[in-house]
């Protein structure tokens, strides 16, 4: 999976629609190096499923621009590997304890803390970059939250009762995912560090994958990024794509 050595442009901008857009608008401009792009506070932060990431300031909302060649087999990996990489971050600097839910939500006491957005862009139709799209709330104010969204969430803030600097948090990020692409990591490396930190692994889950609800255990991640579930019959089912919900029971 490594993409050779990184010298990246930095840019940091106050306030953008999404730093996921300007990622894909500077490739679409042919842009041809690599780059972090971080943003204060975004007014059309985009999540997954197109749903919208509240980004008010406080928060850390940073892309990351990582050149490939022909079309990554398993791109979905970039996505654990960066929630690998902010776990270790977060942990190291803040004494908190991370869990990753599948596919790649960051979670602290069970209410998220942050979420990762990878899309793939292609120049051509032959050569294929990957966006990695990373918010935190990090010193985000919990009561500023919608009120449907502040019994779910969290932020470091909110969780440390400190001020925590954002800048070693997104510099620790990029530095410790690039050095760990930079060893080209087999992809069974990168899922087994995924699967000691992801809490849905032995959950009993729910599945919503479009108009289906699926209840079961989760068994397994394959090394293609995909969960393995199994239903009260001990029917087993791949889940490629889906959010999932925890049952209270294993939170
Ligand atoms: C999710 O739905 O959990 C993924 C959220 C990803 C949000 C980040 S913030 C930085 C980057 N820019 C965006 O517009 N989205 C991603």
């Amino acid at each position: 999976m490594g993409a050779g050595k990184r010298l990246p442009e930095v840019i940091i901008k106050d306030q953008i629609e999404s730093t996921n857009h300007l990622a894909k608008r500077l490739l679409q401009e042919g842009f041809d190096g690599e780059a972090i792009i971080i943003a204060k506070a975004q007014t059309r932060g985009q999540g997954r499923f197109g749903r919208n990431w509240h980004s008010p300031e406080g928060g850390l909302y940073m892309s990351i621009i990582l050149r490939g060649s022909e079309l990554p087999a398993n791109y979905a990996l970039y996505g654990f590997a960066l929630a690998n990489a902010a776990l270790k971050v977060i942990e190291e600097i803040t004494d908190l304890s991370v869990h990753i839910k599948w596919p790649n939500d960051l979670l602290v006491s069970g209410r998220k803390l942050g979420g990762i957005l990878s899309e793939l862009v292609t120049e051509n139709g032959n050569r294929f970059h990957v966006i990695l799209g990373i918010g935190i709330n990090v010193n985000t104010r919990i009561e500023e939250f919608p009120l449907e969204l502040q019994s779910i969430s969290t932020s470091l803030l909110h969780e440390t009762a400190k001020q925590v600097d954002m800048d070693a948090i997104a510099a620790g990020i990029f530095n410790n995912l690039t050095d760990f692409l930079d060893k080209d990591p087999s992809l069974e490396t990168v899922v087994s560090i995924y699967k000691r930190n992801c809490i849905t692994l032995g959950s009993s889950v729910i599945v919503e994958d479009g108009n289906r609800k699926i209840q079961g255990k989760a068994i397994d991640v394959l090394d293609t990024g995909t969960l393995l579930l199994e239903d009260m019959n001990g029917v087993k089912m791949l889940v490629s794509v889906g959010d999932i919900i925890h049952l209270e029971e294993d939170v």
